[in-house]
């Protein structure tokens, strides 16, 4: 059932970092937006522990990842792609995403909050949240693609860490900061909408903006995943060696 390339999911623990199990198997990562298992941020943590702060049992969440066969529209295979490859990817998938969709979700966010708060006094903090996201993003795509990113190709080419103002260790971190408020901003539209759920009185603008925030959330997971648990550490284990 498996591709003969893709490793066997039986391979996977409870001591396996979630990261490391998306890395192995893309089409995984369904499973875990699923269950609520944060595997970009998270990454580096055990399945075991995550699973058990969301109230699961690490064995079911095992026995779900074996019986998940990949899906029709696969993920891509970051983990075969060349650093450069991996760089342009996520600038022309991710990075064009969150640009054309950002300032839609903002705009329908404000929208909503103006009309429909009375009723609901979170969407106000929602549409505030929403700006704060956007804002954010926006500084951190240009940071990746401006400096980052520029790094990243270059060490793959061969030039010493450190080139160029420290090592790619430092902008690293940050951005794995940045992730992390990220990530942070989108569990926090998640709580304040009762995980994107339209209440029976919500409008059509109301309901297009949880699809397109539930839809956001899902994107920025692989989209960090990409980067945290694949992108970073190739890059550094690179430059270790230049
Ligand atoms: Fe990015
Ligand atoms: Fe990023």
């Amino acid at each position: 059932m498996n591709p003969a390339s893709a490793p066997e999911t039986s391979s996977f623990t409870p001591e396996t970092p979630v990261g490391a199990i998306v890395a192995a198997r893309p089409a995984l990562a369904r499973v875990f937006e699923k269950l609520g298992i944060d595997y970009c941020c998270g990454g580096k943590r055990p399945l075991a522990e995550l699973a058990r702060a969301r109230g699961l049992d690490p064995a079911t969440v095992l026995a779900m990842l074996d019986a998940t066969v990949p899906a029709g529209v696969a993920e891509v295979d970051a983990a075969a792609m060349t650093l450069a490859e991996l760089a342009d990817h996520i600038e022309r998938t991710h990075h064009e995403y969150v640009k054309a969709e950002l300032p839609r979700l903002v705009e329908m966010a404000d929208r909503v909050a103006r009309k429909h708060a009375w009723r609901d006094a979170r969407l106000k903090e929602v549409a505030e949240t929403v700006t704060i996201l956007a804002n954010e993003m926006f500084s951190h795509m240009a940071k990746e693609e401006r400096i980052l990113f520029p790094f990243v190709r270059q060490i793959e080419a061969g030039a010493p860490d450190g080139f160029h103002c420290g090592s790619i260790a430092n902008p690293i971190r940050q951005m794995e900061d940045e992730h992390e408020f990220a990530g942070r901003a989108v569990a926090r539209l998640r709580a304040l909408t009762d995980g994107f759920r339209p209440d029976a009185e919500a409008c059509n603008t109301h309901r297009a903006l949880l699809g397109g925030l539930e839809e956001f959330e899902a994107d920025l997971h692989r989209h960090m995943h990409k980067e945290n648990n694949v992108l970073f550490p190739r890059a550094l284990e690179r430059a270790a060696r230049n």
